[in-house]
């Protein structure tokens, strides 16, 4: 995992550091975590955000489904995971729905 600099967010969750450097400081140091939502902007409006596929009925043999919740054509993949995290130091990646 990459490190955490002194305000990083990492899996819906914000981990901060006081900016002191001084021995005491350092000896005691605190972490705080404030918790984020997870998903930023994709269909705010729903309770909760629900999809369902049949895989027999899938186009493809292979479909990528987000589960960073970045993604531009969500619910399926577009690979802005990558971006996400380079950013970030996170390891999200999508679920491959595979047809039989
Ligand atoms: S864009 Fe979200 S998992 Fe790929």
């Amino acid at each position: 995992m990459a490190s955490l600099s002194s305000s990083t967010v990492f899996a819906g969750f914000s981990y901060s550091r006081p900016a002191s450097s001084s021995a005491a400081a350092k000896s005691r140091r605190m972490v705080s975590v404030r918790a984020e939502a997870v998903n930023p902007e994709i269909r705010k409006t729903e309770d909760k955000v629900v999809d369902s596929v049949v895989v027999t009925e899938l186009a493809k043999p292979v479909t990528a489904y987000c589960r960073c919740w970045r993604s531009g054509t969500f619910p399926l993949c577009d690979g802005a995971h990558m971006k996400h995290n380079k950013a970030t130091g996170d390891n999200v990646g999508p679920l491959l729905l595979k047809k039989q």
